[in-house]
């Protein structure tokens, strides 16, 4: 039986979730990857073969689906170190480096995902680029809402603008998540591959 992209991506993530031990502060990706492992997680947590570890939701979606799951949540206030981090991407370069943020969650998956000692980013086969822009979407920058046509304005270049986007005012944060994954777990036809930086 052929596998769905849904397939996939449930396989990449629950390859990342084996690598959760317990009493690990863990930060919970958001999107349609980073949920199947929080369901593992709940899965695991349910059937007594994890415990002892708590999550920070980079969302009010995984907020929600994790309290769902009884997965106790923290904040980085209290927490500030985060063991590991696992979270989907909407691109994936040969040097891990992503674009992420077309979900919406990208300032506090950032902020999570930056202070992670470890970062698993779970995908299927289709997020991966030779080079990040090669999907050909936009790239998610996020903006105050004041003035946004005019703070829009300097963007129209944004991808080549790289990491002078952030310094715009008036930018909240931009999707480029560069050298911070440590893994990429990959699902396609062929099985799971793992690539560490
Ligand atoms: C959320 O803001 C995003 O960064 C997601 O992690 C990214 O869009 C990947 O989502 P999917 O797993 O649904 O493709």
């Amino acid at each position: 039986v052929a596998l769905s992209q849904d397939d996939l991506k449930k396989l990449a993530a629950e390859k990342a979730v084996e690598a959760i031990k317990p009493g690990m502060v863990l930060g919970l990706g958001t999107g349609s990857t980073a949920a199947f492992a929080v369901d593992q997680i709940g899965k695991l947590l349910a059937s007594g073969e994890l415990h002892d570890i708590v999550g920070i939701p980079t969302s009010k979606r995984t907020e929600e689906q994790a309290r769902s799951l009884g997965i106790p949540l923290v904040a980085l206030d209290t927490h500030p170190r985060i063991d590991l981090a696992i979270d989907g991407a909407d691109e994936v370069d040969p040097n891990l480096d992503l674009v992420k943020g077309r979900g919406g969650a990208l300032l506090r998956e950032k902020m999570v995902e930056a202070v992670a000692e470890r970062f698993i980013v779970v995908a299927d086969d289709t997020k991966l680029v030779k080079g990040l822009g090669g999907s050909g979407l936009a790239m998610p920058v996020e903006v105050v809402q004041f003035c946004w046509k005019f703070n829009l304005e300097p963007l129209k270049d944004g991808f080549a603008a790289g990491r002078e986007i952030g310094k715009l005012e008036g930018v909240v944060e931009h999707g480029l998540f560069l050298g911070m994954a440590t893994s990429v777990i990959i699902a396609g036809k062929n099985g799971v591959e793992v690539m560490n930086k």
